[in-house]
């Protein structure tokens, strides 16, 4: 059998080289019209990094794994074609912000019924839309002189960082098809090549509208728990109550379950906020304003605790920054990935720099212009410094905040900063990391996410 995957991106990529490893018989090739990603995938320095992916690229690469920009030769050879192109948020036009731009989805499906003459199955992996398939199965049959397709739905579930464990022992496939005998048929195909690694009660086949909505809608509760956590975070913060131990004590419940329940300053990525402005999208068009209502709550929730997290700051630092320097420490969505798409630490550093704040940004793997772009777009702000190591970041700075929870945050020298810093000396730790007991008794004023404040005692306050 040959297999193809048009989009060498963070989903096609790993998954396709997962497929090569596990069926050495089944001959995969990714290809790309970007040559120099391309490139990239074929030398000893991937594109992407993902603890575990080397390995298994290495594996299969040049047996039965290739790495193309020959896009029409791919699509000629193969009988399963992946569609792992991407589908940004729309910039421009009908649902702009939210809906998602399917041009690349499109011109892939043209390319395909052009140059096919014999049957394919084509997989749908970029998230898109519900009814996609059914617009793709239609431009497909429009086009072509010979072809029969079948369309999938075989959604992506992986979280960066851990993309490689989510493939090798996914919590489950989904498969959706049409149900007929060609759509069970092409189902049966594609459930025989994961059934290869994957048990086959994680395999599951659905109708292909329930298989496209469900992508949407894992997203969706994944990032309602965390808004929800985020919510309950404030009314910690105004109380008492500690939402560390709020989360332990609801998570035992095992109806609730332990996981996804950890304040933060605002979940970041490129799905979550994507995903339901798309769900958002949706219900309007549908008729539903209710549920895209309920569903938007969602998004503004995270926005609101991002500018809270900033708010903060100014409140706490005697209701003015200007001229104070804040080092910022972490600007990654999540630890061990380089990835900024939505990272809360956008917003806080804006509001800070609108601020007149002097904002001095440290992280380990995200670069000096990528966290430019992110927070200046094509402007300039003296204000904004970026620096390369925690030590300089901190050094003498009002204020230290935590925006990504790195675990080389969590042991360094902070009596020694305190020492360079003006007094009084704070943090605000975004990710509740810190020791804080720790801190407060070197001095430090701590405000973590949804806890009381930590405050050394005024010296008045001795007795
Ligand atoms: C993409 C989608 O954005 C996401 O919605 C979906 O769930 C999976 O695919 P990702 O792999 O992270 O996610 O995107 P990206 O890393 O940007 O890769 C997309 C690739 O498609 C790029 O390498 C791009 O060059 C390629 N591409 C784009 C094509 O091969 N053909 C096109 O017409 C357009
Ligand atoms: C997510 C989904 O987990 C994955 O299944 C889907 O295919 C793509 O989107 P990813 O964006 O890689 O994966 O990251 P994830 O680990 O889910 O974290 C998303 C954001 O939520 C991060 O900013 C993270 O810091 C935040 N988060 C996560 C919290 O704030 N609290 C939590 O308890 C969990």
């Amino acid at each position: 059998m040959k297999i193809c995957c048009l989009g060498a991106g963070y989903v096609g990529g790993p998954t396709m080289a997962m497929i090569a490893a596990k069926c050495p018989d089944i001959k995969v090739t990714v290809v790309d019209p970007n040559a120099s990603r391309i490139a990239e995938w074929n030398s000893e320095t991937l594109p992407i990094y993902e603890p575990g992916l080397d390995e298994v690229v290495r594996e299969a690469r040049g047996r039965n794994l290739f790495f193309s920009t020959d896009v029409d030769g791919a699509i000629r050879d193969s009988e399963v074609i992946f569609v792992c192109v991407g589908t940004p948020t729309k910039k421009q036009g009908i649902g702009a912000g939210r809906a998602a731009d399917l041009r690349y989805v499109e011109s892939a499906a043209r390319r395909i019924a052009e140059l096919s003459e014999g049957p394919k199955i084509i997989v749908e992996k970029s998230t898109i839309p519900v009814k996609t398939a059914e617009a793709m199965l239609t431009i497909l049959h429009a086009n072509s002189k010979f072809g029969q397709f079948q369309v999938l739905s075989n959604p992506e579930f992986l979280a960066e960082g851990t993309a490689v464990e989510d493939l090798i022992c996914p919590d489950r496939v989904l498969i959706g098809g049409e149900d007929t005998e060609g759509g069970r048929a092409a189902m049966q195909t594609l459930v025989g090549i994961y059934a290869r690694w994957v048990p086959r009660d994680r395999i599951l086949t659905t109708n292909l509208w329930s298989s496209e909505l469900s992508k949407l809608v894992a997203n969706a509760f994944l990032a309602q728990r965390i808004s929800s956590i985020n919510s309950i975070s404030a009314l910690c913060e105004a109380t008492g109550a500690d939402v560390d131990e709020v989360g332990n004590a609801i998570g035992k419940d095992s109806r609730i379950g332990p996981k996804f329940l950890k304040a933060s300053v605002g979940f970041g990525g490129s799905c979550f906020q994507k995903d339901i402005l798309n769900l958002t999208y949706l219900c309007q068009h549908f008729g539903l304003p209710e549920v895209s209502a309920y569903w938007e709550s969602v998004v503004k929730i995270n926005d609101w605790q991002k500018h809270r997290f900033a708010e903060r700051i100014v409140r706490e630092l005697f209701n003015t920054v200007t001229g104070k320097r804040i080092a910022i420490l972490g600007f990654a969505f999540k630890k061990d990935t380089n990835d900024t798409r939505e990272t809360a630490a956008i917003a806080v550093c804006q509001d800070l720099l609108a601020e007149g704040a002097e904002v001095v940004v440290y992280d380990p793997k995200v670069r000096e212009e990528e966290i430019r772009q992110n927070v200046l777009g094509s402007g300039t702000n003296e204000n904004l410094k970026i620096v390369r190591s925690a030590e300089e970041a901190a050094t003498g700075a009002h204020a230290i905040a935590i925006l990504t929870e790195w675990d080389e945050f969590k042991t360094l020298p902070y009596a020694g900063f305190f020492e360079s810093m003006p007094k009084p000396a704070f943090i605000f730790d975004g990710r509740n990391i810190l020791p804080h007991a720790e801190l407060r008794d070197i001095g430090f004023r701590v405000f973590p996410i949804g806890k009381a404040a930590n405050t050394p005692r005024q010296k008045s306050d001795r007795v």
